[in-house]
């Protein structure tokens, strides 16, 4: 079985800049398209006064090859930010999207991946030989794919893939600043579950890690980034931290919306509700944004905790037929409208 170890045996090295980290890597290749169909959607919804939040989703990737073969995975299936995308399109936001590439989607979430395969919801007429709903799926599916049809034809969505915690990071900084105009209307609800280290360019390998070169005599180009353990078969991986972007986001790319982040503590074995409150309260003194919504992984689709400057709010569902996003989206609107109303007030009095 795999372990993954934090060392603080090894010298304390300083942990880079947000900006030094830009530096140190190169743009996602679909960048600037991303960032213009952003650009248009945000401008259309500026002109129509409507609230836009994005809402990030799924898992970053931290590739240990420049031609990636492997690399290490941040688990989020994608269901806490799919399905809070379809609440928020209830209530009237406009959302941008923007997703680890193949995690769940909002409306095709319901038909998508193993447990919900969409073809069990489909059967053949025996005499035509066309494929068509079973009945019994009709009215469910009727209203999922209404909903979905609203939002594409009223430009209400705009689906934005990423893969690398690098791809993840340059879309954030990039969509938030094109939000700006937004104001206090834009939101950004933060439930991807991002890398928090990774490879530097310089003592990433080019190639796939090939098992012969570890770790040898013979110190091939892998040994930049491994180091070999006893009998020559151990693969040990040196991870930099990555910087905390949070704080850049609060404090320079979004400094007038309101700022939502999910934290799930370290450890799945830190069960204690008192322990999951005080890492919550922890990340909000720490980066100074509006709301943390503190999660566990184990028990995320039933409760959760709000926990904000004003107070601690727990959120929970007894019933696995209430989506716990139902609940959780509309108290991010009010706190929403509040922080609007608040902003409206202040330019007022100005
Ligand atoms: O998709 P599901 O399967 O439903 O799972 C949902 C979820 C459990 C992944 C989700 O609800 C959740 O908790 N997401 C946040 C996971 C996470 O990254 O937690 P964290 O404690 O590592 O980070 C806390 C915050 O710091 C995050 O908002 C992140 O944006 C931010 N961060 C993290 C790393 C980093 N280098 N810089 C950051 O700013």
């Amino acid at each position: 079985m795999a372990t993954l170890e934090v060392s603080d045996t090894l010298p304390h090295l300083e942990e880079i800049s947000a900006a030094q980290y830009f530096d140190a890597h190169s743009p996602p290749p679909h960048l600037a398209e991303h960032s213009a169909a952003a650009e248009s959607f945000i401008k259309h919804h500026v002109n129509l006064s409507r609230r836009v939040v994005l809402i990030s989703s799924g898992g970053t990737t931290v590739p240990l090859e420049n031609q990636t073969v492997r690399f290490i995975d941040n688990f989020s299936a994608g269901t806490r930010g799919a399905t809070s995308a379809e609440y928020f399109l209830d209530k009237g936001y406009a959302v941008i999207f923007l997703h680890r590439q193949f995690s769940l989607l909002p409306y095709s979430r319901h038909y998508s991946h193993n447990v919900n395969c969409f073809l069990d919801f489909m059967v053949e007429e025996e005499k035509t030989g066309k494929v068509k709903i079973e009945d019994q799926y009709q009215r469910e599916m009727r209203d999922v794919l209404r909903k979905y049809r609203y939002a594409k034809d009223k430009k209400l969505l705009l689906l934005l893939p990423f893969t690398t915690v690098t791809s993840y990071l340059f879309m954030l900084r990039e969509i938030a600043i094109k939000m700006q105009p937004l104001g206090s209307a834009g939101l950004f609800y933060l439930a991807a579950a991002v890398s928090d280290f990774f490879v530097p360019p310089s003592r990433m390998v080019e190639h796939k890690i090939q098992s012969g070169d570890l770790p040898g005599p013979s110190h091939g180009e892998a040994e930049r980034l491994v180091k070999g353990g006893v009998g020559g078969k151990k693969l040990v991986i040196d991870l930099d931290p990555v910087p905390k972007f949070l704080k850049k986001l609060v404090e320079q790319w979004a400094p007038d919306s309101m700022i939502v982040s999910f934290k799930h503590p370290e450890s799945q074995l830190e069960t204690d509700p008192s322990l999951l409150l005080a890492k919550a309260r922890q990340a909000l003194d720490r980066y100074c944004h509006h709301l943390v919504i503190g999660n566990l992984l184990t028990t995320r689709k039933h409760e959760v905790v709000f926990v904000s400057k004003q107070d601690d709010t727990w959120i929970r569902t007894n019933t696995d037929d209430t989506e716990i996003e139902s609940l959780i989206v509309p108290e991010v609107i009010e706190r929403h409208g509040a922080m609007i109303a608040k902003t409206v007030e202040r330019l007022r009095g100005n």
